[in-house]
């Protein structure tokens, strides 16, 4: 059975642009629900530890960089199959190869600057949801 919620990122590069509030509406209309939020400015260690998965990437050093150059904003986001459905909504890594009507196609710069972050898994759901809220806003979440 596939869990109803995922984790989301609303990324620096749309918070500087101002599309921070179109993005999460376009995930309201693709009808998930936002069941805990926040706004913060990571930290090189936290970016670093929340993307250490890429850490022998060639862009794991920029993709730090460009993830603390402003605040983002981390989201748990209810729906049915939301992992799937989040991914699908999202689009492609890459701008150029997302599908039209995508966030990523709408509002993303390039392959780094991508607007949104959203898990791959149900697991990494779970531990990405744990990475920026508390047992106790979980637990109010749910
Ligand atoms: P995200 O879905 O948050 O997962 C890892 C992030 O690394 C990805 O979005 C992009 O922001 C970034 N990324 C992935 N591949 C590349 C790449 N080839 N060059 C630069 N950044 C990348």
């Amino acid at each position: 059975m596939t869990s109803d919620r995922t984790l989301t990122i609303v990324k620096p590069d749309a918070f500087a642009r101002g599309l921070a509030g179109q993005i999460i509406g376009h995930l309201e209309r693709a009808g998930f629900r936002i069941a805990s939020a926040r706004v913060l400015h990571l930290s090189d260690a936290e970016a670093g530890a929340f993307y250490a998965v890429h850490r022998e990437r060639p862009f794991y050093g920029s993709l730090v960089a460009f993830m603390t150059s402003g605040p983002c904003m981390p989201l748990v986001l209810t729906r049915a199959d939301a992992v799937a459905t989040l991914r699908q909504v999202i689009g492609a890594t890459d701008p150029k190869e997302a599908a039209p009507g995508t966030v990523r196609k709408l509002f993303a710069e390039s392959k780094e600057r991508n607007a949104i972050h959203a898990s791959d898994s149900d697991d990494n759901a779970a531990r990405e949801e744990r990475f920026f809220f508390s047992e106790t806003e979980l637990l109010r979440a749910l």
